[in-house]
């Protein structure tokens, strides 16, 4: 579950965390941004249009505004419509602090493409969007009409104007101007700028008595309000009228100072503020919009101020009303979505949770499931591993029983060997030769049996090390001497090398001769005559260890199959030899018992090293034996190599009568024991399987002896072939074999063999059964020789041989009394060469194929002669086809005895 579980909560986590992420940005996603640079920002008029500008934003939920404020400061001003510029904003609004030195920049926006709205100060230049403001020159000329209104005689008047250059203060000036200029009793007596104020002031006042101030006209209230509390310092506020401008609600702002009598009068001067950013929106929403929106001015007195207190108050508390509640909408919009994060994160949850909770229990049903089915069929191996095992145990217990049966016999046919041959050694060469062979191929037997005890019991885990002290050389060479008769015998070029003869190891001689002796047994079975074989002991002086190379020039082992050589019944798939395959194994098993190790290469041959500790530290002390050092090999060796000196009684009989026998076998002794015995009656041809189908083709012998475990070919195959073909089909073939099953046993017959003897066979059998096979084909010969017109007839006669001769025989009886018919036409029409048809019929019938036709004529001439006594004698000769008269007789002679004209007479 663990994987595949966190392989599908991976994806669901993720649409999880993108279904709560991607709903709670919705409601603070902005579509627009708007920025605002406010070029001033110490003053109220200031903080009311950023204040009307927050309120309008905040009433459209897409807009992001932001105020930048440039502290009067030209530079900073140009740097955030730079950024604002860089940072794509939607639309920029600027109040510009001086007509000229933001052009540039403003310029670069509008040729941008962003919509660019200018706010109260204008600009020397052209590119911008819309224009919001107030009528700087409608204010002066307001304020100028104010005064006239207020006077019956000619009054002096002062100016007071803004510090700058900015368009309100020009327009204003100019505006107050164009009334005053007109207006024959108002005579504005100085014109001077905000900040010289303090200086200026006193001054002015002092100077009352010549020219004495009635009006003062300050171009905003704060100006005015000072101006009045200088004049309030020097007792004369009283006889001056001040007017001021921008008209703002709110503590010591226009209109109260209105109200309180500071000021005579104010002249509104909107912000703007609210509508720059309603022109903004739209601008945005693709609305149409003017470019020029001028805001209206009046006059606030102590006749309308109440009511304009009153409305903006109104519009104050309203504003006021519409940021509480966008205060409270924010609030909510935050719960909203504090509260819709919460939910969709415990949506999510609990559909994880949920999921989980199915997965658990779908898991859960699914593992018990699945335990069941495990339970259930654990049993089930369990009652069968009880089956196996028991039948496995009856079955090796059998084995090994028998084995051990076995031991005893051989055990003791081996003494007997050894006391008959020091019996006779002296006086039989002969015998001292065959109980030689039997001696050593007893001892062959009994190693076989002793290796499947050993394998029973490295499989249990029985064998404990007594290992001794050993020189490795000389325990080598023992063994080496097993081999070396051998090695002569095939001209096996056969070496024991060592570079330290004198190396003591500690090793268990007995498990060690085992695993010496087998790999020395495989190098020899596997390397051809005249190949090599060496052992090299190699003392590594730097290390703790000896290797001991085996090495031959033998089939190999293909690459691939190495690493399974050691393992328990390994057949290499190039080797065709018998082999039981445990031997290597047992080999590595009493290795590892002296924690060695052994490797194995295959190149041009085997190559096994053997790695074994010098000293004993790796053994216990109850692995340790003492054992002498006599390391001689105590067994009799007996040559089987005995051809040499060897005479076998040959019955004296005339060449021509011996038939021949071909030994298809690839077990050297056997070979020589056979031919020992039956080359004193027959000639013995001989093949180790490498050729045995050739020789039978070549040598066409009487009988064929047959190994079944051969190289390339196995005996039943090679029978087959035999069996198959026109020129050795009828030769008699025996299997020998140590196949004794039953399936084996009819392959065998499958193959067409004629008989199938099993090993160990009996020598009296084998003989009896030659002789059988070879007198039935005489029998078989001479009954085809003197029943020639009766083979039609013949039932006994192998199928296909009888086919051939049925066959043989309608195509000359057709021809009977055709002379010109040969033997070339016979053979042509059974569509074989001629000499092929000769061996044939020489083989089976033993007579040439030319007297086979005559001998055909002749009987059916005899037949004639017999029944047809109104044909004439060279009639019949003609109709059986001769030539001539006088050939016929005499052919007729030669066969019956009598001339064809006597033979009709005694009739
Ligand atoms: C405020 C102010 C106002 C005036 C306006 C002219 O900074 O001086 O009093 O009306 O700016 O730009």
């Amino acid at each position: 579950m663990g994987i595949r579980t966190f392989n599908i909560l991976i994806p669901i986590t993720f649409i999880f965390l993108i279904f709560v992420g991607g709903c709670s940005n919705t409601s603070e996603v902005k579509k627009y941004k708007i920025g605002f640079s406010q070029c001033i920002s110490k003053d109220d008029w200031r903080k009311s249009m950023d204040h009307e500008m927050k309120v309008e934003a905040s009433l459209n939920s897409e807009i992001d505004l932001n105020i930048f404020q440039a502290n009067g400061d030209v530079e900073l001003q140009k740097s955030q419509i730079e950024f604002m510029i860089d940072n794509d904003y939607d639309v920029i609004i600027i109040s510009p602090l001086r007509a000229k030195p933001l052009v540039p920049i403003i310029d670069k926006a509008y040729d941008k493409g962003i919509p660019i709205i200018i706010v109260d100060r204008k600009i020397d230049s052209q590119k911008f969007t819309a224009y919001v403001g107030a009528n700087n020159i409608d204010v002066g000329r307001n304020a100028a009409n104010y005064i006239a209104s207020k006077i019956e005689k000619k009054i002096n008047v002062l100016e007071i104007k803004g510090g700058d250059d900015s368009s309100p203060v020009t327009e204003r000036h100019l505006g107050f101007y164009q009334i005053v200029d007109i207006e024959p009793n108002i005579n504005v007596v100085y014109s001077i700028k905000d900040r010289d104020i303090e200086q200026r002031l006193p001054q002015i006042f002092d100077s009352l008595n010549v020219k004495p101030i009635n009006f003062i006209f300050a171009f905003n209230d704060e100006i005015a309000y000072n101006t009045w509390k200088i004049a309030k310092a020097r007792g004369i506020e009283e006889t001056i009228k001040f007017i001021g401008v921008d008209g703002l609600n709110g503590a010591n702002n226009g209109i109260q100072l209105v109200q309180s009598g500071i000021l005579s009068a104010s002249i509104l001067y909107p912000t703007g503020g609210d509508e720059a950013m309603k022109i903004a929106m739209k601008i945005l929403r693709k609305e149409k919009f003017s470019k020029n929106n001028i805001l209206t001015t009046t006059v606030i007195d102590y006749r309308n101020a109440e009511i304009m207190k009153n409305q903006f108050d109104r519009i104050n508390k309203h504003q006021n009303d519409i940021e509480i509640q966008q205060e409270k909408i924010e609030n909510q919009e935050q719960t909203y979505t504090t509260q819709n994060k919460t939910l969709k994160l415990v949506l999510g949850l609990l559909i994880i949770s949920i999921f989980l909770i199915l997965l658990t229990v779908y898991s859960w049903s699914l593992i018990r499931r699945k335990k069941r089915q495990l339970e259930i069929s654990n049993k089930k191996i369990l009652v069968q591993r009880d089956q196996i095992k028991s039948s496995n145990d009856a079955r090796l217990n059998f084995f090994t029983g028998l084995s051990h049966e076995f031991k005893t016999p051989i055990t003791l046919i081996l003494s007997s060997i050894e006391s008959i041959i020091e019996d006779n050694v002296k006086r039989d060469f002969k015998i001292k030769n065959e109980l030689g062979l039997i001696f050593n191929n007893s001892n062959r037997l009994l190693r076989l049996i002793n290796q499947l005890l050993d394998f029973r019991k490295v499989e249990d885990r029985k064998f404990i090390l007594r290992a001794s002290e050993t020189n490795i050389f000389k325990f080598t060479n023992s063994i080496y001497k097993d081999f070396e008769r051998e090695s002569i015998k095939r001209n096996i070029d056969f070496q024991l090398q060592s570079n330290n003869e004198d190396l003591l190891v500690y090793i268990d001689r007995n498990l060690m001769d085992k695993v010496f002796f087998n790999l020395l047994s495989n190098a020899f079975k596997f390397t051809p005559n005249n190949g090599k074989i060496s052992i090299a002991i190699i003392d590594d002086k730097t290390t703790n260890f000896v290797n001991i190379h085996f090495k031959d020039s033998g089939i190999g082992i293909p690459e691939n199959e190495l690493k399974n050589v050691f393992k328990p019944f390994f057949q290499g798939s190039n080797n065709n030899k018998p082999s039981s395959g445990i031997g290597l194994h047992i080999s590595k098993e009493f290795i590892d018992l002296h924690k060695g190790k052994v490797k194995i290469k295959s190149n041009n041959g085997i190559e096994v090293i053997i790695t074994l500790y010098k000293d004993r530290t790796h053994l216990n002390s109850n692995q340790i034996v003492f054992e002498s050092e006599n390391l001689e090999n105590p067994s009799l060796n007996f040559s089987t190599d005995y051809d040499d000196d060897f005479s076998p009684v040959i019955l004296q009989k005339n060449e021509n009568d011996r038939f021949s026998i071909l030994i298809i076998e690839d077990n050297s002794d056997l070979v020589k024991f056979l031919r020992n015995k039956l080359s004193q009656v027959y000639d013995i041809h001989e093949s180790d399987g490498h050729d045995g189908i050739e020789k039978a083709f070549e040598i066409i012998p009487d009988i064929i002896i047959c190994d079944v475990n051969l190289p390339i070919k196995n005996g039943f195959e090679i029978c087959e072939i035999l069996k198959k073909d026109l020129r050795t089909s009828h030769i008699p073939t025996i299997i020998l074999t140590a196949l004794s099953n039953k399936e084996s046993y009819i392959k065998g017959l499958e193959s067409g063999a004629d008989l199938y003897l099993t090993k160990p066979f009996s020598l009296s059998i084998l003989f009896q059964s030659v002789k059988t096979l070879l007198y039935n084909r005489e029998k078989l010969r001479y009954y085809y020789i003197n029943n020639i017109h009766r083979l039609n007839e013949n039932h006994d006669f192998i199928a296909s041989e009888q086919d051939f001769i049925n066959k043989m025989n309608v195509i000359i009886s057709d021809n009977l009394d055709n002379s010109d018919f040969t033997v070339e036409v016979l053979a042509e029409k059974l569509g074989i060469s001629r000499v092929q048809l000769y061996r044939k019929i020489k083989a089976i019938l033993d007579v040439k194929v030319s007297d086979y036709i005559q001998n055909i004529r002749l009987e059916k001439a005899e037949e004639l002669l017999k029944n047809n006594l109104n044909l004439s004698i060279s009639e019949i000769a003609y109709s059986t086809g001769f030539s001539s008269q006088t050939y016929f007789s005499t052919s007729f002679k030669i066969k019956f005895g009598v001339t064809p004209k006597h033979f009709r007479n005694k009739l």
